[in-house]
């Protein structure tokens, strides 16, 4: 059994350790704002928080979250400012991507309030869009950071 605090509530999972994280949050809690990309680390649809950190929660075995704190796109605070800019840049085309890119730049924006260009293209550089929304997503960033 690993316990670990979901988007503030206390949880418990009886998986095998080895599961991971993604699928545990999406078929047995059914939270399903975090996507399936690659599998492997590699596009960042899967991106959650695990004690603020930005983490790959398809490659994040279960028992490794254990007493951690997990949040995910559903528990993302209420009116984060990244929402309103999201929609006010129209961000998303397909919208795949989109739960992975607010969770990695939400991250960004508790790290650093007020990122350069530089920054935030680094820092979101492991995140992958297919539509090529980045020149939104950084203007998004921009306009939530101010
Ligand atoms: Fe996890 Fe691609 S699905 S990084």
């Amino acid at each position: 059994m690993t316990t670990f605090t979901l988007n503030g509530k206390k949880i418990s999972s009886s998986a095998p350790g080895d599961t991971p994280l993604l699928w545990v949050i999406r078929d047995e809690f059914g939270l399903k704002g975090t996507k399936f990309g690659c599998g492997i680390a590699m596009c960042g649809a899967c991106t959650v928080h695990m004690n603020g950190n930005p983490m790959r929660s398809c490659s994040l075995p279960l028992a490794a979250v254990s007493n951690a704190d997990i949040r995910t796109i559903e528990g993302l605070e209420a009116r984060h400012p990244l929402q309103k800019t999201w929609v006010e840049e129209q961000v998303p085309q397909c919208g795949y991507c989109q739960s992975g890119q607010i969770m990695q730049a939400a991250a960004l924006l508790a790290d650093k309030a007020n990122p350069t260009d530089e920054e935030i293209v680094q820092y979101m550089s492991g995140n992958l869009c297919r539509c090529m929304s980045y020149v939104r997503i950084k203007r998004a960033i921009k306009s939530a950071a101010q």
